[in-house]
């Protein structure tokens, strides 16, 4: 029977010490041994070592001389390397048989990665409610701008020769550019954005070219240094959007050294296990590690510098987007982004990447438009005149003949009498009356082979992969330019 205690002792699953009066340690479990990283027969105090902390030992030695003891108290112990750890802990004392007291027991819960896995629950709800505010506020600047971008740069086009009022529209146009560039920040932190497609990609050659890109923003006294394996399996990510990662990370170290430094780019592959507590799924990554040997960042801060808004530069040196943006893109790719840092010594940035089964494909986008006539007639159907208008405009300029419907039912009719003169139909999927998907099926019963492009606002994205699989040639996100246009017409070879 003692036999079997003991053996139940030792094999708990929570610390267990028992210690002379004055905190020497007489037994310690298995599981207090790894806890505190102490051997069998280490001499320890467990007062001075463990607790460390006068006030809280008086406690303790009050409670075990006037009520036998305390019971599951949150408190801080430290391990034999000085690790500090939060525990639940209980104390009894323990008596000899006549009574006397002769020692203390402690049994003690290691509460580090439960307060962690809650730390990590409570900051992945933050971030999703921010996100749906952001995601709200940004559809609605969305739609505004569908009307305003691409006018402006029509009435550019038509004022060539007016040199103030060219000037004043290239105003309006540079204005509305930079709120799509938030926008875009926004909807990328709040994952509603997926308009470019993800392609396997060298990560090195994205972080040695995008860092020569950014050569002159760095200053005589900033080292960069690019240490990526130059073995690295390739990772799946739209390029622009790795530029963006490795631009604001780079940018947050460079505003961090202060005018003088390093930044350390370096990369390894890792094996994410099945029972791992990351919150990663099953299989290989790829680390990205940015390291600076900068100001740091202060404690207070580091759970808020993803959250958007967020900033510490001055007004009008940040806005506080870069690392939600970031963190928008990482999350997209079901992978994961984290910080250590340390005020006055620097800071290292961890982005997991979840490696590409595909082989490295090169693209290059083609950034010229051209405007010949082509002698293709492309049918736009939506109920908004303003961006009939403006696809229209845009359309005409690239060289092609257009045809405007308010309506599902006259672009079916219109469609019906064309004699199949139309080549293309451009068409927005949610309409009053009949829908875009509806439309389309209808379309699909009299006509199984005209190209068709759906169209639709921020909320609609997630419908991409459903329209492309039902046969839609492309999808595209408003507010679109005319190099979307141009490029799309390309790719599906009008
Ligand atoms: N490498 C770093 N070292 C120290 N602090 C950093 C570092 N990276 C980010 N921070 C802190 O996090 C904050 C938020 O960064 P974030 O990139 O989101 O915004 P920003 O750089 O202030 O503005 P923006 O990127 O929009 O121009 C920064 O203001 C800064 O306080
Ligand atoms: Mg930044």
């Amino acid at each position: 029977m003692q036999r079997r205690l003991s053996q139940l002792v030792e094999e708990l699953h929570d610390g267990f010490c028992s210690v002379r009066m004055d905190g020497e340690l007489i037994y310690s479990n298995l599981s207090a041994r790894e806890i505190l990283n102490i051997e069998e027969d280490q001499s320890v105090n467990f007062f001075n070592d463990i607790i460390r902390n006068e006030k809280l030992v008086k406690r303790i030695k009050d409670a075990v001389n006037t009520q036998n003891g305390l019971k599951d108290i949150e408190c801080d112990l430290f391990d034999f390397k000085s690790k500090k750890f939060p525990v639940i802990l209980t104390v009894n004392g323990i008596r000899d048989i006549d009574g006397s007291k002769v020692g203390l027991a402690f049994l003690f819960k290691d509460m580090s990665a439960l307060k962690a896995m809650h730390a990590q629950l409570l900051q992945a709800q933050k971030m999703e409610s921010i996100g749906m505010l952001a995601s709200g506020i940004a559809h609605e600047f969305n739609n505004l701008l569908s009307g305003i971008l691409p006018n402006a740069e029509l009435i550019k086009m038509t004022l060539e020769n007016d040199q103030a009022n060219f000037a004043r529209a290239e105003a309006i146009h540079k204005s509305a550019q930079r709120a799509g560039n938030i926008v875009k920040q926004l909807l990328s932190f709040a994952r509603h954005d997926h308009i470019e497609e993800d392609v396997s990609l060298n990560l090195n050659r994205a972080v040695s070219e995008t860092l020569e890109i950014m050569g002159k923003l760095f200053g005589k006294e900033i080292t960069v240094e690019n240490k990526l394996p130059i073995d690295l399996p390739p990772i799946k990510i739209d390029p622009t959007r790795i530029q963006q990662i490795i631009m604001n990370l780079a940018i947050n170290a460079r505003d961090a050294l202060e005018g003088s430094g390093k930044i350390i780019f370096t990369a390894k592959t890792v094996e994410i296990g099945k029972r791992s507590e990351s919150g990663l799924g099953e299989g290989q990554y790829v680390i990205l590690s940015v390291i600076d040997n900068g100001k740091g960042i202060k404690m207070e801060n580091i759970e808020r510098i993803f959250d958007p808004f967020f900033t510490t530069k001055e007004p009008g040196k940040g806005t506080g987007l870069g690392l939600s943006t970031v963190y928008g893109i990482i999350k997209n790719l079901k992978g994961e982004i984290k910080v250590y840092s340390e005020v006055d010594r620097g800071t290292r940035f961890d982005l997991y990447f979840p490696v590409s089964n595909t082989d490295v494909i090169n693209a290059q986008a083609d950034e010229t438009i051209s405007t010949n006539r082509k002698n293709k007639t492309v049918l736009i159907v939506d109920d908004e005149k303003v961006i009939r208008d403006m696809a229209k405009d845009m359309l005409d300029y690239i060289g092609y003949d257009t045809l405007c419907a308010e309506g599902p039912m006259q672009a079916i009719s219109m469609l019906q009498e064309s004699d199949n003169k139309v080549d293309l139909v451009i068409l927005d999927l949610v309409m009053p009356k009949m829908n875009g998907v509806t439309c389309f099926q209808e379309i699909r019963k009299f006509n199984s082979t005209i190209p068709v492009i759906i169209t639709s606002g921020v909320g609609e994205s997630n419908k991409r992969d459903d329209m492309l699989a039902m046969g839609a040639a492309e999808y595209l996100q408003k507010p679109y330019d005319l190099k979307t246009f141009s490029q799309v017409f390309e790719k599906i070879k009008l």
